[in-house]
C-alpha cells in the first residue's frame, strides 16, 4: 500500500510565559492508502498537536521547528493558507475533539451540511439536499434530524451529524480527534460499528485519536502510541494487543480489564511521574517510568527501529520483546 499520509520528524513547539512547551519531538507516521491509524496517548502526550499539525490549525503561540506533513508527495507545511484551505475538507477533513460545536446555532443542521457540498463540490442546491439525506441516513439519522436546529440534538446525534459532515465532501484522509470523549459507552460502540460501516462504504483512510484503547482496538488496522510527544511503538492493531513489545505499551495493554488477563492477574499500574513539557527527559522518555531504565537510557534517545514487524523506540526492546505485560510489570517490580 502506498502511503497517503507521511509525517517525518515533525517537531512542534508551544512559546509560553514559563518557556518552550515541546509538544511534538520527532514525529514519524505513515498512513497508507485507505488505512486507519489508531492514535493512542495519555493527556498531554500532544495527540490534538498532532491533529492540528496536520491541518496547519496551529493556535498562534505554536511553532513548527522542523518536520514534513507530506500528503499525496505534497508537503503540507510548505503551502499557503489558500492552497492549505482546498486541501481542508475537500481532501481531509477534521472532527474536532470537544464537545464545542462546529455548527452553526441558528441553521438547520441539514442545510449546514448541504451547503458545505453546495460549496466544496460545487453542487446544485437540490442535489446536494439529496446527498445530505443520503449521508444522514448512511450515519443512522432520519429526515426529522434534518430540520432540527443543533441545540435540540443530544451529544450522540450531534456527533453524527459531525461526521455526516466531515464525510459530506468524500476526503481521502480524516482526522477524528478523540470522538468517543463525552459518549456514554453504548454510544461509543455504536459510532465504532458506525466508523468501520462508513469506512467500507467510503474507503476513506483516517487518523482516529484517543486515550480509549480499547476503542481504538475495534476500528484501527494500525496503532502507534505517543508518549510525551514521541511515537515509542507502531504495530498493527492485533500485534499491539497479543504481543505489546515497549515496556510503556505492556503497561497499557497490562492495565486493560477484561483482556488476556484472567481475573486472578491484578491489572497493572505503571508509577505515576509526570512528565514535565518544558523540560522532557534526555535520552528516552519514559526512562523516570521505566524499571528497568539503565545508564545508556537516560542519555541516548532510542530512535524507532523493526523488531518483529513493529516498529519500537527501546534500547532494550530484543531482550524484552517476549515478555507479557504481567511478566516485565511484576519481574521488575512494577
Ligand atoms: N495552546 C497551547 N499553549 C501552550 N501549551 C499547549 C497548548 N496546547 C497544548 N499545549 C501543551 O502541549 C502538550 C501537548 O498537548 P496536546 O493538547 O496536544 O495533548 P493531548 O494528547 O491532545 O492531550 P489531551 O488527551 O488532554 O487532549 C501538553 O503539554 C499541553 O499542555
Ligand atoms: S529505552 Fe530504556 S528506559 Fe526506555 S523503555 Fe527501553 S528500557 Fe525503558
Ligand atoms: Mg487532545
Amino acid at each position: 500500500m502506498d502511503p497517503i499520509l507521511r509525517i517525518r520528524d515533525l517537531v512542534v513547539h508551544y512559546m509560553t510565559e514559563e518557556g518552550v512547551v515541546h509538544a511534538l519531538q520527532g514525529i514519524n507516521l505513515d498512513i497508507n492508502k485507505g488505512e486507519i491509524v489508531g492514535v493512542a496517548g495519555e493527556t498531554g502526550s500532544g495527540k490534538t498537536t498532532l491533529a492540528l499539525t496536520i491541518m496547519r490549525l496551529l493556535p498562534v503561540s505554536a511553532r513548527i521547528i522542523r518536520g514534513q506533513i507530506l500528503f499525496n508527495g505534497m508537503n503540507l507545511l510548505e503551502l499557503s493558507e489558500e492552497e492549505m484551505m482546498k486541501i481542508r475538507q475537500s481532501h481531509i477533513s477534521l472532527i474536532m475533539q470537544g464537545t464545542s460545536d462546529v455548527f452553526n446555532p441558528l441553521m438547520l443542521t441539514g442545510l449546514q451540511v448541504s451547503e458545505a457540498i453546495e460549496f466544496h463540490k460545487d453542487e446544485p442546491f437540490h442535489e446536494a439536499i439529496q446527498e445530505t439525506k443520503q449521508l444522514f441516513s448512511d450515519v443512522g439519522l432520519g429526515t426529522r434530524v434534518l430540520v432540527s436546529l443543533p441545540h435540540e440534538l443530544s451529544v450522540g446525534t450531534r456527533q453524527r451529524v459531525k461526521i455526516a459532515l466531515a464525510i459530506s465532501t468524500q476526503p481521502e484522509l480524516i482526522v477524528a480527534d478523540e470522538p468517543f470523549t463525552g459518549l456514554d459507552p453504548t454510544l461509543q460502540a455504536y459510532l465504532s460499528d458506525l466508523i468501520i460501516k462508513l469506512h467500507e462504504k467510503y474507503g476513506f483512510s483516517a487518523l482516529i485519536i484517543s486515550h480509549n484503547l480499547l476503542r481504538l482496538f475495534e476500528i484501527s488496522h494500525r496503532i502507534a502510541i505517543l508518549y510525551a510527544g514521541k511515537i515509542i511503538e507502531i504495530n498493527n492493531t492485533s500485534n499491539i494487543y497479543h504481543h505489546p513489545i515497549h515496556p510503556y505499551t505492556k503497561g497499557l495493554i497490562g492495565a486493560l480489564p477484561d483482556i488476556k488477563s484472567p481475573k486472578s492477574k491484578r491489572l497493572i499500574e505503571m508509577p505515576e511521574i509526570y512528565v514535565n513539557p518544558l523540560n522532557p527527559p534526555k535520552g528516552c522518555v519514559f526512562w523516570p517510568r521505566c524499571p528497568y531504565a539503565k545508564d545508556i537510557c537516560k542519555e541516548k534517545e532510542p530512535k524507532l527501529r523493526k523488531i518483529d514487524g513493529a516498529l519500537v523506540a527501546c534500547h532494550f526492546a530484543d531482550e524484552l520483546k517476549d515478555l507479557s505485560p504481567w511478566e516485565f510489570w511484576k519481574e521488575q517490580g512494577g
